[in-house]
């Protein structure tokens, strides 16, 4: 169990049901060698959580926090409502017959004045928070942004090879 005190990210999900998708997240910030806090935390059944969370979140060394949700995702926002760190929203498909578009329209329409930074719905929202929590990061941490810049040469080299296979 990583202390709260010494990881940087926090990743919150509403429910153990989310872990699955959250995993990449999570084994993406691991591989820019960020181990995070993972909580499940849900703004609907665990509101008190929640809040105490986020208000002693910087107070604890985090400093940026990742939240997924599924349905009507209010976590990142109800988060986003007691910190002025950054919240990433991932919003999750989450078998409620709408696709995740739900969470998707309830992660992002926040209110002016506290923002959510709103990321794709399912998969891609899940490796993109990471790394957008890394580049946020990186903005005072050298060694990760170097980290960042192979990345994005890793995946351009991927692409290119790709391209070449098919010529
Ligand atoms: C949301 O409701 C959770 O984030 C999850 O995506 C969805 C369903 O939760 P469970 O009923 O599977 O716990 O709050």
């Amino acid at each position: 169990m990583v202390s709260e005190k010494t990881a940087p990210v926090a990743v919150v999900m509403g429910s153990d049901s989310d872990m699955a998708v959250m995993q990449a997240c999570i084994e993406t910030l691991k591989d820019f060698g960020i181990e995070p806090v993972v909580r499940i935390i849900s703004a609907y059944r665990t509101p008190q959580v929640a809040a105490e969370f986020a208000e002693t979140a910087a107070k604890n060394g985090i400093k940026v926090i990742i939240a997924a949700a599924g349905m009507a995702a209010h976590l990142a926002g109800a988060l986003a409502g007691q910190t002025t760190l950054p919240v990433i929203g991932v919003p999750l498909i989450s078998g409620s017959g709408l696709d995740g578009i739900d969470a998707l329209l309830s992660t992002m329409q926040m209110p002016p004045g506290v923002p959510v930074a709103t990321m794709a719905i399912g998969a891609a929202g899940a490796k993109n928070a990471a790394v957008l929590a890394v580049q946020i990061l990186a903005l005072s941490d050298k060694a990760l942004a170097d980290k960042l810049s192979d990345f994005k040469k890793a995946q351009q080299k991927n692409v290119i090879e790709k391209d070449s296979a098919l010529q």
